[in-house]
């Protein structure tokens, strides 16, 4: 297991003293771990607790001259691998969905480029209450945040319902990477992102693909209980916490880090990369100069890893997306027979505000013999979705092949 640095934030909420708890099970798992506070969360435990269980001094303070001296909290956010907050109060959740940084925490959540962990406590009404949900919503959209828990059950103020922190040992099992959901014990190897095919040292090819819904699929999957590895092209996202991430440029280049994690053990690949379909036949040494006449390429094509995959002997369940503005049922079922996959994601690009760049996507899914439509809907909601379907037909595919 990959030891991390984890920076636990704590917020003013009951279970607070159970991030006590999970600070021990992190450093018995052999993670260095910070631990930063909020005012609240001094009223509900001493800080000196997480100095002792930590083994390093305690952050409470934004504007800390001493510890401000070397500009302490960027040197924090840069020094994270991954944030979680835990537990993560409501009145924390919405200052982080405005973007807020008016306390150490807050800044934090702001300066770091980590993935950012979310396991929210509350009582059932304040978890239930509209503009919780609201925020809620902006963070699932946020391709930085997951969200782990709440759970439901007994709560501290004696009321029954959503809003208990998962527990500690929980969190900890996840944060090593111990999951447990409908994709446990399975390996997906997921492609995500644009490619850029370079022209010379300075131009390329490339497309709109932010890459959203990959990280976003990549993330449900992960807390699905899946082992993942996401091979992303060039975007600005973070990695999902426990996914592990390769980056590749090009066409060629995505095709070998997905073939080379397909060899390592791949259950199901879903490929949502925007692969460059041609390249330029030469790139150029140096920068190309303008010149009086016009300037042509010569493109050729690039290998398709989509359907490298799909041909191999030894294909996973694999699952394609196909972006297309005409036709859609037609087109998508169409790539789906021709490159011998298992499903197919359908968006029609054409819509308004889904797709491309956008945070909502709206999509069909078919299989042989099936279809299912999906409403428009955050990329972050769409993916847990997909990842049940998925893991459902892949479980029916399976029980289908070993009938006999
Ligand atoms: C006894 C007590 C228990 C509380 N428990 C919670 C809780 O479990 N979850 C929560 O969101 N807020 C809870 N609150 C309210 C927060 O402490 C309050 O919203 C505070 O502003 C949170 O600040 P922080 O997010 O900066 O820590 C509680 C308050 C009190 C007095």
């Amino acid at each position: 297991m990959a030891q991390k640095r984890i920076l636990l934030g704590v917020t003013g909420g009951i279970a607070a003293y159970k991030s006590a708890e999970l600070v021990r099970l992190l450093k018995k798992s052999g993670h260095a771990v910070r631990v930063v506070m909020t005012r609240g969360a001094e009223a509900f435990v001493a800080p000196l607790t997480f100095q002792a269980l930590s083994g390093e001094p305690v952050r409470t303070s934004l504007l800390d001259p001493e510890a401000e001296a070397g500009m302490g909290h960027i040197e924090l956010a840069k020094w994270a691998d991954t944030v979680v907050v835990a537990p993560a109060s409501a009145d924390f959740l919405a200052r982080l969905a405005q973007g807020l940084a008016d306390d150490l925490l807050t800044t934090l959540c702001c300066a770091t480029e980590a993935p950012i962990v979310l396991a929210p406590a509350m009582n059932q009404a304040m978890w239930r209450n509209r503009r919780t949900q609201r925020n809620v919503e902006l963070l699932q959209a946020d391709p930085q945040v997951t969200l782990w828990g709440p759970d439901q059950g007994e709560q501290a103020c004696g009321d029954t319902g959503p809003g208990r922190m998962l527990e500690p040992q929980a969190l900890a099992d996840r944060l090593n990477g111990a999951c447990e959901g409908p994709l446990s014990g399975l390996r997906l190897v997921i492609t995500a992102g644009p490619t850029r095919e370079p022209i010379d040292p300075v131009r390329y090819i490339s497309n709109h693909s932010s890459g959203k819904m990959g990280y976003a699929l990549a993330a449900a999957a992960r807390a699905a209980g899946a082992d993942v590895t996401l091979v992303s092209g060039p975007v600005n996202l973070a990695g999902p916490a426990g996914v592990t991430r390769v980056s590749v440029v090009t066409a060629e280049d995505m095709l070998a880090a997905a073939s080379e994690a397909v060899d390592r053990g791949c259950d199901i690949f879903i490929a949502t990369a925007a692969v460059a379909d041609y390249r330029p036949a030469n790139c150029a040494d140096q920068k190309i100069k303008k010149t009086a006449s016009d300037l042509s390429l010569e493109l050729v094509r690039n290998p398709d890893t989509l359907a490298t995959i799909a041909g191999r002997p030894d294909a996973p369940f694999t699952v394609g997306f196909a972006a297309e503005t005409t036709d859609v049922a037609k087109y998508a079922n169409d790539k789906m027979q021709r490159k011998k996959l298992s499903m197919i994601v359908a968006n029609d690009v054409s819509q308004p505000g889904v797709g491309f760049n956008s945070d909502n996507n709206a999509v069909t899914v078919f299989w042989p013999g099936g279809q299912q439509d999906f409403a428009p809907e955050s990329k972050t909601a769409l993916a847990g979705r997909l990842v049940s379907l998925i893991a459902e037909r892949y479980r029916t595919a399976r029980a289908n092949q070993t009938k006999p």
